[in-house]
Formats: C-alpha cells, sequence, structure tokens
C-alpha cells in the first residue's frame, strides 16, 4: 500500500509551537468520529487532561503523547513564564512544587494504560536532569518540548517497526479480527494492531478485517471503521456477541489486538471484552496477536492481578437510569499470558513470558 494513502488519516495528537514561544496541542476530538473530523486546538493543559478522561484522546500511545504534551504546555505557558521574574535559584522550587503536582494530575487521569505516566514520568526526569545542570525554567520547557517531539516520532517509527514484525505472523490473505480501536487514532499515527494490518495489507495480504463494534462506547464501530474505511482496507462491523459464530464459521485467521498494559508475564490489560476474545481464540484454535509498543509493557508489575483497571462512568452503558439496576463498566480486562500466542513489539515477536530481557 503506497504510504500516499496515509495521508487520509491524520495525525492524532501533536505538540505545535508558535513564535512567541506559546504551545498549543492540537488532536482529534475523537468523540465525534465517525460523522466529523474535528482538530481541536488548546494551549492550556487543564483541557488536556480533560479531553483524556472524555475520551476524546484515548488509546495508550496517544495517551502517553498527549500527558507529555500537558505538562509541556503547563512549563512553556505558565511554569517558565512568571516565575520567570524571581530568577532562577529562587523560582526553581517553587517550579518543581507546580510540575509535581501537575504531573501527578494528568498521569492520574485515567489508571490502566500506563503509557500516561511513562510519558509524565519521562518528562519530570528530564526537567530534573536539565535543573541539575544549571538550566533555567524557560531552558526546561523548550527541552520538555523537544522531548514530546522526540516522542511523537518515536512513537510512529514504533509502530511502523511492530507492523513489519506482525505482518509476518499473518497468513496471505488474512482475515483478522481486531477488538476496539488500536489503529493510528490510538496513537500518534499509523497504529498498533492495525499498524500490523496496515503493512500486511500493503503486500496485498488482507482479505478482510472484522471490527468488534466494542461496546459501551464503540470504539470499534466508531474508530477502527472509520480508519479503515478512510484507508481502503474491506471492514466489516460486527457486534461484540458475532466473533464466537463468525470464528465458528473458519472465518477468522487471527485475532490482532492492542495493550493498554503488559505485565512482566505477560498477562495483557485492553479494552473490555479482549478476554473474551482470546477465549474464543483458543477455543477454535485461531492465533491471538498483541501488538504494542514497548512503552506499554510494565515490568514493575509482575502479573495482570496488579493492573489497575479503571471503572467508567454507568451511563456509558446505561443511559437513563432503571430504578434498583446497578451497573458495572470496567474499561478494560485482564488477558491471560497463557491465552495469547505472541507479543508484537518494535523489538520484535515474543513469547509472552519471555518479555523480560
Ligand atoms: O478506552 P480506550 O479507548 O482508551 O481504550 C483503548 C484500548 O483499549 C486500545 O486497544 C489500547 O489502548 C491499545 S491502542 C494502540
Amino acid at each position: 500500500m503506497a504510504d500516499a494513502r496515509f495521508d487520509r488519516l491524520p495525525r492524532t495528537v501533536e505538540l505545535v509551537r508558535d513564535g512567541d514561544g506559546h504551545a498549543g496541542f492540537a488532536y482529534v476530538d475523537q468523540r465525534l468520529l465517525p460523522a466529523r473530523l474535528h482538530i481541536a486546538r488548546t494551549g492550556d493543559w487543564r483541557a488536556v487532561v480533560e479531553a483524556i478522561k472524555t475520551l476524546a484522546v484515548r488509546g495508550a500511545p496517544a495517551l502517553g503523547a498527549a500527558g507529555a504534551a500537558a505538562m509541556t504546555l503547563w512549563a512553556c505557558n505558565e511554569g517558565a513564564v512568571p516565575l520567570q521574574a524571581g530568577g532562577c535559584c529562587e523560582m526553581r522550587p517553587r517550579f518543581f512544587e507546580a510540575l509535581g503536582r501537575i504531573a501527578d494530575e494528568v498521569a492520574d487521569a485515567r489508571p490502566t494504560a500506563v503509557n500516561l505516566a511513562w510519558g509524565v514520568r519521562r518528562l519530570e526526569r528530564l526537567a530534573r536532569v536539565r535543573a541539575d545542570e544549571g538550566a533555567s525554567p524557560s531552558d526546561i520547557a523548550d527541552a520538555l518540548f523537544a522531548e514530546v517531539k522526540r516522542m511523537e516520532v518515536e512513537d510512529e517509527a514504533a509502530n511502523r517497526a511492530l507492523g513489519v514484525h506482525g505482518a509476518a505472523l499473518l497468513p496471505s490473505n488474512a482475515r483478522v479480527l481486531t477488538h476496539c480501536n488500536a489503529g493510528s487514532l490510538a496513537t500518534v499515527f499509523f497504529g498498533t494492531a492495525l499498524g500490523v494490518v496496515y503493512t500486511a495489507a500493503a503486500r496485498g495480504g488482507i482479505e478482510r478485517v472484522y471490527a468488534d463494534e466494542t461496546r459501551p462506547v464503540g470504539q470499534g464501530a466508531r474508530l477502527t471503521a472509520w480508519e479503515l474505511s478512510r484507508i481502503g482496507v474491506p471492514c466489516t462491523l460486527i457486534c461484540d456477541n458475532m466473533a464466537a459464530s463468525l470464528m465458528a464459521r473458519s472465518q477468522v485467521d487471527a485475532v490482532v489486538v492492542g495493550a493498554d498494559r503488559i505485565a512482566a508475564n505477560g498477562d495483557t490489560a485492553n479494552k473490555i471484552g479482549t478476554y473474551g476474545v482470546a477465549v474464543l481464540a483458543r477455543h477454535h484454535g485461531i492465533p491471538f496477536y498483541v501488538a504494542a509498543p514497548e512503552s506499554t509493557i510494565d515490568r514493575s508489575i509482575p502479573t495482570g492481578a496488579d493492573i489497575p483497571i479503571e471503572e467508567r462512568d454507568p451511563a456509558e452503558v446505561l443511559p437513563a437510569p432503571i430504578p434498583g439496576v446497578e451497573v458495572w463498566n470496567p474499561a478494560f480486562d485482564v488477558t491471560p499470558a497463557s491465552l495469547i500466542t505472541r507479543i508484537v513489539t518494535e523489538r520484535g515477536v515474543f513469547e509472552p513470558g519471555k518479555l523480560v530481557y
């Protein structure tokens, strides 16, 4: 597939800066898709936190870049400017006290995707290193900006690399089932699970993608279907409860999904419903692949039991409450490593239990 097709996809998140040093964050407001492709812009880190909480920006790798961008907006537009007047040495503790508070608030916006905290802590560490070297807050803000731009480039490069590794696992004319949206919209650009699909499709290797609708928020129905349609990959949308019948009819050659956090033993948290798809795949003898960048692996967590699972507003499941009816709305579930055939990262293809190297 010629790269020109990818011009039809927007960059999902992008940090920008104008001539006077003011930083801005541009993002696809995913709540409006597929009806409307709207690039929202803000210079306020609080608006980025809100966008994360409301799923305007979502998907683990995109959250990493957005969280880091939020901190940078604060540093460039608020932190470095007024504090500069007091002189470097007096204001540095105040700068770091505020930066630490903002880092925590951004990292806590959503708990499951480790990429969010990974992006935030990467910037916090860099700020400390630069401060130890004697940098002023405005120098630190410049360094944070440059680091986020590096992260954006790294994200696309990782997705393209894992796409190549993952595509090699698929048979020719593959029929692939995916859950949620692990596409370009979930990353800075290109996508993880769909990065694998796009790479295989470029070689003519994809017959069709079955996109699970992905209740309750419909990331498959609204986002994956939209992306595949824009790129021109044949797509069939199914309700979540149709996957078993499709597999029973031998219509699925492989399942490829993304991940929000992968524990050291390979247990993987991803959008609610992924676990069920993995059970179905095992029952029908279909390979189940997880595609994710290294930044999604949390080696500090031994097993999936330690992964925090976000619970969201019941209104996502039941918009008009019914008296006496409770709603349980976990946003993610954990697929045990034993159900995962291989984990694909930018470094290669791994058995789930062999991620520690
Ligand atoms: O709640 P969301 O939409 O942020 O959940 C996203 C997912 O579960 C994705 O599959 C995951 O983040 C991988 S994205 C490359």
